[in-house]
């Protein structure tokens, strides 16, 4: 495939090694080539099969609006938007585009988040449960998209009303570590997922962008990675 990569950062720089490993044509655009989606015009996309966006929270309403009104499909792995979810659903069904999103595509720690959902049955029991995030002190936003997720999925698997807390640090260089620690009066249980480098997020979304192909539509990895 021919494949935009918009990011050069931490991860989209190793999502452009992983793609071009798996024998894509990839070009990258930063923020100096896309101010205000420069680089996502129709006549610039119109050789792109895919475009795969590890960018910022503050462009990429941008960069989603200019793909989808330029009909190409689309990975999104910037985290710090889902406010605005239903709104990009809305665009991605009117442009009739296809578009996949994760707040984490790895392969890992989506089975750890099928793991919390199992544990989350102590919560029906005598437990009361709380979720710590660790990420590098780059990191721009708090608390984590795979965080924020282990929330939704503990609520809705427990039956319960209330969310458990989430405590963020920021600090050094850790990739992504994940926490779920449930406690009764009795004992304790520990999950934890620990990414060893960002190489399991970045294989995710280019098998994301290849299962993308020629579809339409919106979709959650978490609905499509066991498909990979
Ligand atoms: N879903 C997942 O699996 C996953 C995994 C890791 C990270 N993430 C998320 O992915 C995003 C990027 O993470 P990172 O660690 O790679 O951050 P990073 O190292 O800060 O990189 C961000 C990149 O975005 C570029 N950028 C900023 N504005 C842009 C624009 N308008 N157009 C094109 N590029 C632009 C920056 O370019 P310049 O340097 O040129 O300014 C930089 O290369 C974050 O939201 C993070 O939370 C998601």
């Amino acid at each position: 495939m021919n494949i935009l990569m918009l990011g050069r950062g931490k991860t989209g720089s190793v999502v452009a090694e992983v793609a071009r490993e798996r024998r894509h044509h990839v070009g990258v655009a930063g923020s100096a080539e896309n101010a205000d989606a420069a680089a996502l015009s129709a006549k610039n996309l119109h050789d792109v099969d895919a475009v795969i966006d590890f960018t910022a929270p503050h462009c990429i309403l941008a960069n989603i609006t200019a793909c989808a009104q330029a009909g190409k499909n689309m990975v999104v792995g910037t985290t710090g938007w889902y406010g605005d979810l239903d709104r990009v659903r809305k665009l991605i069904a009117q442009q009739e585009t296809g578009f996949l999103y994760a707040a984490n595509f790895s392969v890992g720690v989506n089975l750890f988040l099928d793991v919390a959902r199992a544990a989350a049955a102590a919560l029906r029991h005598d437990y009361s449960g709380q979720i710590f995030e660790r990420h590098h002190a780059g990191k721009k936003d708090a608390p984590s998209g795979t965080a924020m997720a282990m929330q939704r999925i503990v609520r809705e698997a427990s039956g319960s009303r209330e969310d458990l807390e989430i405590t963020s640090f920021r600090e050094g260089e850790v990739v992504g570590l994940h926490e779920l620690v449930l406690e009764s009066p009795t004992d304790r249980i520990y999950l934890c997922h620990d990414a060893k480098s960002r190489r399991g997020f970045a294989e995710g979304a280019v098998r994301a962008a290849e299962w993308l192909a020629g579809k339409k539509g919106f979709f959650d990895f978490n609905d499509v990675w066991r498909e990979l």
